[in-house]
């Protein structure tokens, strides 16, 4: 765990990077269409749930092109973000989004993407390396903010990022609050596979973080869903197996002060009408003043929680094995 652990304590230094970056001036724009994938493409979600009170509507890809038609007829502002610089599906849209005559920056520590922007002249905020993408969360949504701020699509997020550092810099710390509330939903989810519920733009969003944050850090199953569309589908779900998921899932549902009232309503309503099925819940709500501090809070808790999982299940939270698999299968297909 002591790897990953020291790349999530990272965080803190990440975010205050981003209050004192500068931001590349980039025209006008109030429709911006994030691409990257994994680790990276995270950040467009985050930055979306930021920008939308700014009357900015920031549309996330997370494949490859062609550019879809209603992006052809309203033309927003293409961030492309991929930490490594060489994902080929960020790549490929990068691409189409060139040749489709959209506007296009950058966010990268540098390869292909990296060059294609030099060639390009595309305007790029460049990311400090050495971290994986996953755990590069404060420096990927840094400079994404940084190119809204540019963009301007967003006020100046410095007083956020300066909140948000403080507040991470005192939860990775052994002994926390924040910490010792990971621990107890380690516990309780031991043997059981997560599902993760938002039900709001900030517990939405990282309800998808926690997955794949267990899915890569502990090598664990998990799924995540909102509220309330799961209280139109999943709910009926929990019916007819009750004797497997009782012991097999857990449920943790994350909160913040921007979900809707009913919302709430419905997280105790849904908690009670499944708890034959899903008796193991817990509940976690959001911390902090700014937005991006509540992402943030929400965010480290659930960090810690997935290397906590893995010391559990006696792995590595740092290696992504299969991923990298995958990436030479298919690079061997194109030689
Ligand atoms: O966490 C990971 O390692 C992955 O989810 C990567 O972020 C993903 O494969 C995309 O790579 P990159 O972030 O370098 O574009």
């Amino acid at each position: 765990m002591t790897d990953m652990l020291a790349q999530i304590r990272d965080l803190p230094a990440q975010l205050s990077w981003a209050a004192e970056a500068e931001a590349p001036a980039i025209g006008t724009h109030s429709e911006v269409l994030c691409v990257g994938m994994g680790g990276s493409g995270i950040s467009g979600d985050y930055a979306g749930a930021i920008a939308e009170p700014f009357g900015t509507r920031v549309s996330v890809h997370k494949g490859y092109g062609p550019i879809a038609p209603w992006a052809i007829r309203l033309r927003p502002l293409v961030i492309a973000v991929s930490y490594s610089g060489n994902t080929e599906e960020t790549l490929d849209f990068a691409v189409s989004a060139r040749d489709t005559g959209l506007p296009v920056a950058a966010v990268t520590t540098g390869g292909r993407l990296g060059e294609m922007a030099r060639e390009e002249k595309w305007p790029t905020v460049e990311v400090p390396a050495g971290l994986q993408p996953r755990a590069a969360l404060g420096y990927l949504l840094g400079a994404v903010l940084k190119v809204l701020e540019g963009a301007h699509a967003v006020d100046d997020q410095r007083l956020a990022f300066v909140e948000a550092a403080e507040w991470a810099g005192r939860a990775v710390d052994e002994g926390s609050d924040t910490w010792d509330r990971a621990a107890e939903i380690a516990a309780g989810l031991s043997g059981r596979i997560p599902i993760i519920y938002g039900g709001g733009p900030i517990s939405g969003v990282v309800a998808q973080r926690w997955k794949t944050q267990i899915n890569e850090n502990a090598k664990m199953p998990a799924w995540w869903s909102v509220l309330p569309e799961l209280d139109h589908n999943e709910i009926t779900g929990w019916e007819t197996m009750p004797d497997v998921t009782k012991d097999l899932l857990g449920i943790v549902a994350l909160t913040d002060r921007s979900d809707h009232d009913r919302v709430a309503s419905r997280v105790d309503f849904t908690r009670n009408l499944t708890s034959d099925a899903v008796p193991w819940v817990a509940e976690v709500a959001s911390a902090g003043t700014f937005p991006l501090t509540r992402l943030v809070s929400l965010t480290v808790t659930g960090d810690l929680l997935s290397l906590m999982l893995a010391e559990h299940a006696g792995v590595d939270p740092l290696p992504v094995k299969t991923i990298e698999k995958l990436k030479k299968l298919l690079a061997k297909e194109d030689e």
